[in-house]
């Protein structure tokens, strides 16, 4: 098994290493000109983004050729995944792949503009994230498939409403500013999956304009440094399951 995972603060790579197959990160397949995937079983875990797919997943699975004899999808979300599987669908199919099983499972929200991580914390319990997610594992183990079965109301919302969402979400890093708790070790810029900061000597970092808007360097800044103008509250959020060197591993291109 072969899994294809994008993440910005662990929630897919968690999902991810649930499974027992070899992973996959996106941006490295990207850095390393990698097109083509094939086993037996191959999976992909991403994150919903303004309704729909990362910008960086959408680009590579456009060009990626999928040859398999069970293919899976797992949107990973944190508020509505909306019509994002059927986007994942409409995706494959005009990239001549396709997939057997389509599940989306609810985590922590880390888009820190609409929501907090101390509420999203005291909500882990109702999202019932472990339950869910065994399931999800169960049935992909036993080659279940199922359908994405998303209303056709949230498929026109996420093929409309993203083009509106993500135009908003481009001013993400215009919202950014460090504070003077950095101590230039430069995390942030290994754990972005655009090459979009540069940090250079003792230096603060300077963000650029080709941001997926992650939020992987303000999620895992190990200061706190990196602040939103928008944010609802300080605390950042990574995945308990996956460690900071981890995702470093994933986005550092
Ligand atoms: C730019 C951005 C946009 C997001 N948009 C949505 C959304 O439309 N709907 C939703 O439920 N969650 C949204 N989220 C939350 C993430 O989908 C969710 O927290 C996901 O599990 C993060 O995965 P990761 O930890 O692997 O990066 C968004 C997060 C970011 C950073
Ligand atoms: S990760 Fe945080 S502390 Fe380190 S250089 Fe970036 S902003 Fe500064
Ligand atoms: S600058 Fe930050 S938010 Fe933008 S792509 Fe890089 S890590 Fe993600």
């Amino acid at each position: 098994m072969k899994i294809l995972y994008f993440t910005g603060s662990g929630n897919c790579l968690s999902v991810a290493k649930r499974f027992d197959a070899e992973l996959l990160s996106i941006p490295q397949m990207i850095k390393n000109n990698i097109y083509e995937i094939e086993d037996d079983v191959v999976g992909i875990v991403y994150p919903v983004y303004a309704i729909s797919i990362p910008d960086i997943v959408r680009k590579y699975l456009s060009k990626c050729k999928i040859k398999a004899n069970y293919v899976f999808v797992i949107a990973t979300y944190g508020f509505t995944d909306c019509g994002a599987l059927h986007e994942m669908k409409k995706l494959l199919e005009t990239s001549g792949n396709k997939a057997d099983y389509y599940a989306s499972l609810l985590m922590v929200d880390n888009y820190l503009p609409l929501f907090d991580i101390e509420t999203q914390m005291a909500k882990l319990k109702e999202k019932n994230i472990e339950n869910n997610l065994n399931k999800i594992v169960e049935e992909v183990n036993a080659g279940v498939t199922k359908k994405e079965n998303c209303s056709w109301g949230n498929n026109l919302a996420s093929s409309i409403g993203h083009v509106v969402i993500k135009q908003i979400e481009k001013y993400t890093p215009k919202m950014f500013y460090v504070n003077d708790v950095c101590v230039f070790c430069g995390v942030c810029k290994k754990v972005c999956p655009m090459q979009n900061i540069i940090q250079e000597e003792k230096n603060k970092p300077i963000f650029g304009n080709n941001c997926e808007s992650c939020l992987a360097c303000i999620h895992n800044c190990p200061k706190n440094a990196i602040q939103m103008k928008t944010q609802r509250s300080e605390k950042r959020f990574r995945n308990n399951n996956v460690s900071l060197n981890e995702i470093i591993k994933s986005n550092n291109i």
